[in-house]
């Protein structure tokens, strides 16, 4: 089996799908933010202050373009679809998920966060100003959407299986 790679603004539940999707499939799981760090030895937050953002995105690239290409959920970090790149890579996999979450449901989620750079700089406005220009480029690499506002973890792995 293709590997399937989670995609999805931050807060969407990326995490916590891929791990049960893993479980349900019996296959392992990684997650790009996880593997940066292990590559880096730095924190996403120290990697965003130190090294700043352009460097951690060429880390991101580099790490998708790394991960297993069969038998494998991959989690992938909210500004992985920036890069034109990227977006063709998975536009030509077949096992590509759009978690999509509105945004209400989203900064509900991650209102007391603070290991998300990117939201540490933004105001609500901007945030939901990146979260609509994201939009279409998730769409653009994904080939299943599924809604994951309102709905229990194990209702949104059982929709990704069947749609898959
Ligand atoms: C980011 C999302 C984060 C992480 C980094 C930047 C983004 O991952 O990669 O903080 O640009 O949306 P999650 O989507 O897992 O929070």
């Amino acid at each position: 089996m293709e590997a399937i790679y989670l995609i999805g603004f931050m807060g969407a539940g990326k995490t916590s799908v891929s791990q049960e999707l893993a479980i349900k499939l019996e296959i392992p799981v990684y997650d790009t933010d996880r593997e940066i760090v292990k590559l880096s030895g730095k924190t996403i937050n120290e990697i965003f202050a130190i090294d700043g953002e352009e460097k951690f995105r060429d880390l991101e690239s580099e790490v998708l373009h790394s991960m297993p290409l069969g038998n494998a959920v991959v989690s992938t970090g909210g500004g992985i679809i920036g890069s034109k790149k990227n977006r063709l890579f998975l536009n030509e996999k077949m096992n590509v998920v759009f978690l999509n979450a509105n945004f209400s449901t989203i900064m509900e989620r991650l209102k007391d966060d603070d290991t998300r750079p990117l939201l540490s700089q933004y105001n609500v406005e901007a945030a939901e100003k990146l979260y609509n220009l994201r939009l279409p480029l998730y769409r653009e690499a994904a080939n299943i959407e599924v809604g994951a506002s309102g709905k229990s973890v194990s209702t949104i792995v059982d929709e990704i299986i069947q749609r898959m």
